[in-house]
């Protein structure tokens, strides 16, 4: 990583509210990733990460239906990469409650999805309107000099 150069690049992926699409979506996003030297825990990390929230776009967002629309960016620069997931859902009405570990609106589930992408991004940024939908930015900074990478 030292003294890689790194090119900036985008891509975008749009697809419908399908439970499939999560593996599509971090197979994507994994290998736009794997463009530049990261570790394998970095790419696990940022794995999970978008897991994490494109499963909330569409479980939450639309109720598990398959009737929105997710898009998926990643873009990189020198300084790191920057993944965006955005759905016209439901919207969430109390963010930093959301975001807040263990709190959840499915007494199924444990609420840590949001925990998950702070502790494994370096960004996480929510915003989010009710009936409007929900965008999830997260940034992973790539790291300078690593001896033993
Ligand atoms: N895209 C979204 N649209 C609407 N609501 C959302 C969205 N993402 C998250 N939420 C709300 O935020 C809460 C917390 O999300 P988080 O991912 O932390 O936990 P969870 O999805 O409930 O459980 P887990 O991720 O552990 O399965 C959710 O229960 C849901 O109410
Ligand atoms: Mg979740």
């Amino acid at each position: 990583m030292a003294d890689q150069v790194i090119r900036e690049n985008s891509m975008t992926l749009e697809f419908l509210s399908l439970p499939e699409n999560v593996g599509l979506a971090r197979v994507a996003v994994a290998t736009f990733a794997a463009q530049v030297d990261i570790t394998l825990n970095e790419m696990e990390e940022i794995k999970v990460a978008v897991s994490e929230a494109v499963s909330n776009a569409i479980i939450h967002g639309y109720d598990g239906e398959p009737r929105g629309k997710v898009r998926v960016t990643a873009e990189r620069d020198s300084s790191g990469l920057t993944i965006t997931v955005t759905d016209w859902g439901r919207g969430i009405a109390d963010i930093a409650q959301a975001m807040q570990p263990a709190f959840s609106t499915d007494q199924e589930r444990m609420g840590l999805g949001f925990a998950f992408m702070q502790s494994f991004m370096d960004g996480l940024e929510v915003t989010s309107e009710p009936d409007q939908g929900t965008q999830v930015r997260m940034f992973k900074k790539y790291k300078g000099e690593r001896p033993g990478n």
